[in-house]
């Protein structure tokens, strides 16, 4: 019987766990069996009785486990573990198999989990067709995120969202600027109209002004003349001159925000900077930016990670990790995303790797000692030179 193990996460600040008592019963029910690592699920409210309840064996010594797994599923990237003595990428067992964000453009990891002939499956890779939307843990976060950056913003500034009518007057609303309308972007969207605020909302591709719309947002309309819209429905890199006009267009729109939640991305470029340091300063006093992209470097020149920057009275926030505040949920939708992704290549019990899949062939990153990714496997090709 092949054994699945979840293992506590190493990185500081993670409180997500890769699988739930919920999503392990549908691992046991698949033939398999679950060693979960003590306290793995404390942190996101999953304490070790309810694992055990729904099936799994609950285990003391990780070393033992990431040493005899079959099957290992992780939230985060592997990195060093205090608990192990070695880094995580060394103490799988060759032939294993690894599934979680594992940060696929980092190519010395990945070249190890190839040399060390760990078949690993990264979420980042799964690809956005209909059929994969239940293992898509890239748009589960992301919501996540854009939520959770809202309600951030809203204990941060001094301003009312909604618009209130009290004994001493009136508070007009405020006003929410979101650069980026994505999975995350759409969320903050929806969950500052839900708090009252009037929202404004900027992005390069065209498509989505329809939902920005349908969500009750303002989509600012941007002279270019060039389109944003990439391959496979997502953003491509505007030229400079493309983000000169969009950025003169921005700054009359954030000079009279109250809060900007930036959430703009490129699929494996460096974020954007839409808000330069000179635009945050046209800024109010008293304003918050929320920068979702400050561990793809940002999107506002004054971004620092983790940190809170004050800069002539604006704040601004850049988060790397919101999904891991709201651990439970973030928890319970990703361990839904991996066991689906798990599932989908378990059959009776073994393991049935179809390289020509079409999930499997966007998710797989190494697989035989080989890097299998095409995208990945490029760079790994140009970075030897
Ligand atoms: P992302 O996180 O890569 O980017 C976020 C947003 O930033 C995108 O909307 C992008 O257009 C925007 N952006 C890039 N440069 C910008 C700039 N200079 N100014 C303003 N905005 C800029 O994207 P995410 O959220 O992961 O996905 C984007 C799209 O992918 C979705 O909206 C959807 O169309 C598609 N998608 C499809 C899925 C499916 O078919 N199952 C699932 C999820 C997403």
């Amino acid at each position: 019987m092949l054994n699945v193990f979840v293992p506590k996460e190493s990185r500081p600040g993670e409180r997500r766990v890769a699988a739930t008592p919920d999503s392990i019963k549908k691992l046991l029910k698949a033939g398999l069996a679950v060693q979960v690592e003590q306290e793995a699920g404390l942190a996101a409210g999953f304490v070790d009785d309810a694992f055990a309840k729904a099936g799994a064996t609950v285990v003391a010594h990780a070393a033992d486990h990431w040493r005899s797994a079959d099957i290992v599923l992780k939230v985060g990237p592997l990195g060093s573990n205090p608990s192990l003595g070695i880094m995580e990428v060394e103490a799988l067992k060759p032939g294993a198999v690894l599934i979680g964000f594992l940060d696929p453009f980092n190519l010395p990891v990945v070249r190890r989990f190839a040399e060390r002939r760990i078949t690993t499956l990264s979420m980042e890779l799964v690809p956005r067709i209909t059929r994969a939307q239940v293992m898509d843990a890239l748009s589960s976060q992301a919501s996540i995120a854009g939520y959770r950056a809202v309600l951030l913003a809203a204990t941060r500034v001094g301003k009312y969202f909604p618009l209130m009518t009290t004994a001493a007057g009136t508070v007009t609303p405020a006003k929410v600027v979101v650069l980026g309308a994505g999975v995350a972007g759409l969320q903050a969207v929806a969950t500052a109209k839900r708090l009252g605020a009037v929202v404004e909302v900027s992005d390069i591709r065209p498509a989505v002004k329809e939902q920005v719309e349908s969500l009750g947002g303002r989509f600012i309309e941007l002279p270019l003349e060039e389109s944003g819209e990439g391959a496979g429905g997502y953003a491509r890199e505007l030229s400079a001159a493309g983000l000169d006009r969009q950025r003169e267009v921005l700054t009359r729109h954030l000079a009279q925000a109250d809060v900007v939640i930036t959430t703009a991305q490129v699929p494996g470029k460096k974020a954007p900077i839409l808000v330069t340091k000179g635009m945050a300063e046209a800024m109010k006093p008293g304003a918050v930016i929320v920068d979702i992209a400050a561990e793809r470097g940002g999107n506002c020149e004054l971004t620092r990670e983790d940190q809170d920057v004050v800069h002539q009275g604006v704040l601004v926030l850049g988060p790397t990790n919101l999904a891991a505040g709201m651990a439970g949920d973030a928890s319970v939708l990703f361990a839904r995303n991996v066991a689906a992704l798990l599932l989908h290549f378990v059959k009776e019990g073994e393991l049935a790797i179809d390289p020509a899949d079409e999930v499997l062939s966007g998710a797989l990153l190494t697989h035989h000692g080989e890097v299998v990714n095409r995208s990945v496997a490029d760079l790994v090709t140009a970075a030897k030179g």
